[in-house]
């Protein structure tokens, strides 16, 4: 059989990374921790994805500061004893055929939150009462950014100094825990992002201010990854490349920033937005298919960089077609993957016909080929007058 191949399942290399197609498991947190560590549950989690097909799988963020989560449930690489279940992890996604990639962050002024289906809003008494008491979240400035919140505080330069170590700790227990990339997420109003935006920074120190010294502190996490994080290894940015609001962060300044990123050995930019000043961005607004495409897209011509494009990325015909037509290297999935964990491998049908189910394991490929023959001829069948035969017929009883 002649393989038809689709750019989505084109391999990509990346320093001494080597992904076997271009679809990513997004980062997506789970609120399934004890105490930052990784459960069984997160392993048969993951697992999934790199069955399903994925060339590179992402851990959710994982915290590199306790304060830094959002919820008693998240995963943390904080300190020592979580290495051995975060190698769980890598290990299942390497051992099923993916690349392994780990998600560094510090949710800073959004932390101490309810569970999402908890209600998503700040820990008050309720929680405390149940043992899950909220914490005091840190940020560039100590002021609240959505109504109703816990006020952040703001850290000392000489506590800056300290997150920026603590995300390096952080990358060094990824490296020993067996992970091939790394990626920072700067995004969504979090920790990093609050620094780069003038929305989520009134210092006026040497990490406020103008815009280079609110790109100071990305610069120097990325720089004290790298102190760790080795050549041969691959780092990411997640950045909201903007903020779509005014006076806000614009995708110029992420073309400056990226530029910054490159210099101190980050290699691919990962496009969402927004996030400051908001509550959760998901679920609010609607936003259109590949929303965010066109950043990835300014960001991968600007810059030379490669870039990955996420948001509303649905349909295999659409990821080929943003890949084939040179907006993005690689299409980040969340919660598509989320409906369907075998996206890539139901993608590889789509886009390639019966010669996709060689991309799945054999031992469904095998079978789901065969079915695939054996419906056509039903189809057939029925064209030929025979309707009841339909394949897609459903038994109405
Ligand atoms: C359950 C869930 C958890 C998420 N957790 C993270 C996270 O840990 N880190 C992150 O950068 N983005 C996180 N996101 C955002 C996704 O990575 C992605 O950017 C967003 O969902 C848009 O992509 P989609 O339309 O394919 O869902 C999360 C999204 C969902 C649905």
């Amino acid at each position: 059989m002649v393989m038809v191949s689709s750019a989505l399942f084109a391999p990509f290399s990346l320093r001494n990374a080597r992904l076997g197609n271009r679809s990513v498991l997004a980062p997506m947190q789970m609120y399934m921790a004890e105490a930052g560590i990784v459960q069984d549950w997160h392993v048969h989690h993951l697992a999934k994805y790199a069955v399903g097909g994925f060339g590179l799988v992402f851990t959710e963020a994982l915290a590199v500061e306790e304060r830094g989560r959002n919820t008693y449930g998240d995963l943390g690489v904080w300190h020592d004893g979580q290495i051995d279940g975060l190698r769980r992890l890598a290990d299942a996604v390497r051992m099923h055929g993916a690349v392994p990639a780990a998600q560094l962050w510090h949710s800073g002024p959004k932390a101490a939150r309810q569970r999402p289906w908890e209600g998503y809003g700040p820990l008050g008494a309720a929680e405390a009462e149940r043992g899950e008491a909220p914490w005091q979240p840190v940020a560039p400035s100590g002021e609240a950014k959505v109504t109703g919140w816990h006020a952040p505080r703001a850290l000392t330069e000489a506590e800056v100094a300290g997150v920026i170590e603590a995300f390096a700790q952080g990358a060094r227990r990824c490296l020993e825990a067996g992970f091939d990339v790394i990626e920072v997420h700067a995004g969504h109003g979090y920790l990093v992002h609050s620094f780069y935006s003038p929305l989520g920074n009134d210092r006026d120190d040497a990490f406020g201010g103008s815009l280079d010294r609110r790109m100071r502190f990305p610069v120097e996490v990325a720089r004290a990854i790298r102190r760790f994080w080795p050549e041969d290894k691959p780092l990411f940015f997640r950045l909201s490349c903007i903020d779509d609001a005014p006076d806000g962060w614009s995708l110029e300044d992420s073309i400056e920033l990226a530029a910054h990123l490159k210099a101190e050995g980050v290699d691919l930019i990962d496009c969402s937005s927004g996030g400051i000043g908001a509550p959760p961005t998901l679920g609010s607004a609607p936003r259109p298919h590949g929303f965010q495409v066109p950043f990835a897209a300014t960001l991968r011509a600007a810059t030379g960089m490669p870039t990955m494009a996420v948001g509303l990325i649905r349909h295999a015909a659409h990821a080929e077609a943003i890949l084939a037509e040179g907006h993005a290297d690689l299409i980040c999935i969340a919660r598509e993957a989320l409906f369907n964990p075998h996206w890539p491998l139901q993608a590889a049908v789509a886009l390639e016909g019966e010669a996709g189910y060689r991309r799945w394991p054999a031992s469904y490929g095998w079978w789901l080929e065969r079915r695939a023959r054996n419906l056509a001829k039903l189809d057939a069948a029925a064209n030929a007058g025979e309707p009841h035969l339909r394949s897609d017929r459903r038994e109405t009883a």
